[in-house]
């Protein structure tokens, strides 16, 4: 294949380090490649767009100081026409934007095209890469929920953003002699909960991979209060649910993309007057996606950018660069598209927090360390 041009793009949900994954998409591809670059604004919207309006040229200078900036200079959305058929969920609903895509890439001159994203963004580019498109897909997301990447970038920088919240809250919460709920994002999965829990020294935890059972709580908090600790902080992420009952959701958007929200809210409904304490909530929200990126998320970045640039070079495109270990490597994107990775149910993460007496609201837990300090 051969490029002189390429193009980039950022789709889906922001999140810290997508800045950075330009700049190094940018520079990698100019001084060793010689390579012109251009932007498409507003993600896989912008390739349906007007080009004049929706193509910027990227230069070194365009990306001079951009490293540590949160959200992105080309703008993102995760609503839009690339959408997908509620009745099959792996095809487009409008096969024709993916033509459209791809067509646009013809007329600009754009010989392959790095997007940065989720799933959604991993879903649209496996089809743009099916209809003969050369993609390479940047895994983001502060939910850590892509498959084939031990990490995917944001996901550092939102774990500091939530586990810094815990730690403000424990002094409020230890004064009052409250239950503080904190609820977290993440989606279907609970890689933001557990692992801000753990770090912020949470003593409950729940996660959509292990529904809970609210008297399972209540029991927790009143073994704490026999204790003689005074106060109790709960992480939820947004997606946990009950072992008997729906996920809770608010509202069901466009194009069957259901939004999370809620449950700390419903928690505290459900706890106050049956634990005897004050019970309170606050919800993180989107403040876990914004703000500057952990100097790990920006190596990471990084790393990304300049991986996704050398498999274009190589002709290795259709593929996602991944974190293995320690070491940045690549994997098709098919292997990958339209699955999730979420918590093992029994391992080690799980495994260490309930051995340090943290509660994962269920049954199956025998507390015989009955709490944690
Ligand atoms: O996937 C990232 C994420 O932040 C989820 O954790 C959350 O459920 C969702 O996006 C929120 O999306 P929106 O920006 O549309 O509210």
């Amino acid at each position: 294949m051969s490029v002189k041009k390429i193009g980039i793009l950022t789709s889906g949900g922001d999140a810290p380090g997508l800045n950075a994954v330009i700049r190094a998409v940018v520079i990698t591809a100019i001084r060793k490649y010689g390579w012109d670059v251009v932007g498409i604004n507003r993600g896989f919207e912008g390739l349906l767009d007007d080009p004049s309006d929706s193509i910027i040229s990227l230069g070194l200078r365009d990306v001079s100081g951009i490293l540590p900036l949160g959200g992105t200079i080309l703008g993102t959305t995760n609503r839009g026409h690339f959408a997908f058929s509620k009745e099959h969920p792996n095809e487009l609903a409008d096969p024709t934007v993916a033509d459209k895509g791809i067509q646009f890439c013809h007329d600009n001159g754009i010989d392959a095209l790095v997007t940065i994203g989720g799933d959604g963004t991993l879903c649209i580019g496996h089809e743009l890469s099916k209809h003969g498109l050369p993609i390479i897909s940047v895994p983001k997301t502060i939910d850590n929920d892509l498959l084939g990447t031990d990490y995917t970038f944001g996901f550092e920088t939102a774990l500091t953003t939530a586990t810094n919240a815990i730690d403000q809250l424990r002094t409020t919460a230890a004064s009052h002699n409250r239950v503080m709920v904190i609820e977290v994002m993440g989606r279907d999965a609970g890689w933001i909960a557990l692992y801000a829990g753990i770090g912020g020294a949470a003593h409950i935890i729940l996660i959509p991979e292990i529904p809970f059972r609210i008297s399972s709580i209540i029991r927790h908090i009143e073994r704490r209060q026999k204790l003689g600790y005074g106060y109790s902080l709960i992480v939820v992420a947004e997606g946990a649910k009950p072992a008997r009952g729906e996920i809770l959701y608010r509202g069901q958007e466009e194009g069957g993309m259901i939004r999370l929200g809620g449950i700390a809210k419903w928690l505290v409904d459900q706890l106050d007057d049956k634990c005897g304490q004050d019970v309170r909530e606050v919800v993180l929200g989107h403040l876990q996606r914004g703000g500057s990126p952990s100097v790990w998320d920006r190596v990471l970045c990084t790393r990304f950018g300049s991986e996704a640039v050398h498999l274009i070079a190589q002709g290795r495109t259709g593929r996602m660069v991944s974190l293995r270990g320690t070491s940045i490597e690549s994997i098709d994107i098919w292997k990958v598209v339209a699955r999730q990775k979420r918590i093992p149910y029994n391992g080690d993460i799980v495994q260490t927090a309930r051995g340090l007496g943290i509660s994962l609201g269920d049954e199956t837990e025998e507390m015989k360390i009955a709490s944690n300090p």
